[in-house]
């Protein structure tokens, strides 16, 4: 695992957003693998920031979805799909067509969720997934102890994590759904490259539990520590307890 500390998310999201554009001359049909949640934002402004300048094509780049809410309809303001349109496909000029996600809505989540590897499976694979963190070390919306080799599947929010998103949702956690589907450990670790940014001091201790702790299913991302390639990417803040 290769750790990269920048001095601030903006640095972050521009080395990322680099690596993504290098990627896209090397293979311009690459499946992007993407992330919701505040802290990728600045990778997709510098990549768009690089489209319009001509530095990065993504005119035949697709796109993959990490994880949805269960029961949200697509259409919602916060479905991540419906996040994902409004925060990267628009911006970039990349129609749906492009892109693969679960769904959410769908009466058997089950079959869905086996539908959603396969269609990853299908199209080649992801070639690099970007990543948040979690709080408490979850990557995608594997919570503490998912199996590390689990594939997509639903899965039950904890407190925290439902806490931590009312943000998205007026502040009330009433409107924050309990369960979402989300690609697997196993399924997130085959993708050709990952790539995890983290930035604050309140991801501080994820961060460290991820890098420098044991590889644990108690801290989801300490999976990347099975990943031949994978890159963390810390601002100062995320870094503090390295
Ligand atoms: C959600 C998403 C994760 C994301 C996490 C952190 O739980 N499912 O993919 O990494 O939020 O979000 P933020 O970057 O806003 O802290």
């Amino acid at each position: 695992m290769e750790v990269v500390i920048v001095p601030d998310a903006r640095s972050g999201g521009e080395l990322i957003a680099e690596a993504m554009a290098e990627l896209l001359r090397r293979k311009p049909d690459a499946l992007l693998g993407v992330a919701t949640g505040s802290t990728p934002l600045p990778v997709y402004q510098a990549l768009a920031a690089k489209v319009r300048a001509g530095q990065a094509d993504i005119s035949r780049a697709r796109i993959a979805q990490l994880d949805e809410y269960v029961g949200l309809p697509a259409d919602h303001p916060e479905s991540y799909r419906s996040v994902l349109r409004r925060e990267v496909l628009e911006p970039l000029g990349i129609g749906m067509e492009a892109f693969l996600g679960p769904d959410g809505t769908a009466e058997d989540i089950r079959a869905a969720s086996q539908a959603y590897d396969a269609a990853l499976a299908a199209a080649g694979g992801v070639d690099l997934q970007l990543l948040g963190i979690g709080t408490d070390g979850h990557i995608g919306f594997n919570e503490p102890c998912s199996s590390l080799a689990s594939r997509t599947r639903i899965k039950t929010l904890t407190e925290q994590t439902r806490v931590d998103n009312a943000r998205f949702f007026d502040g009330d956690i009433a409107q924050v759904p309990h369960h979402v589907i989300t690609q697997g450990i196993g399924t997130i670790l085959e993708a050709r490259h990952l790539v995890l940014l983290a930035t604050g001091e309140n991801k501080a201790d994820a961060v460290a539990a991820t890098v420098e702790g044991p590889l644990a299913a108690v801290c989801p991302a300490s999976a990347l520590q099975l990943h031949p390639h994978a890159t963390v990417v810390v601002d100062e803040g995320a870094a503090s307890k390295l």
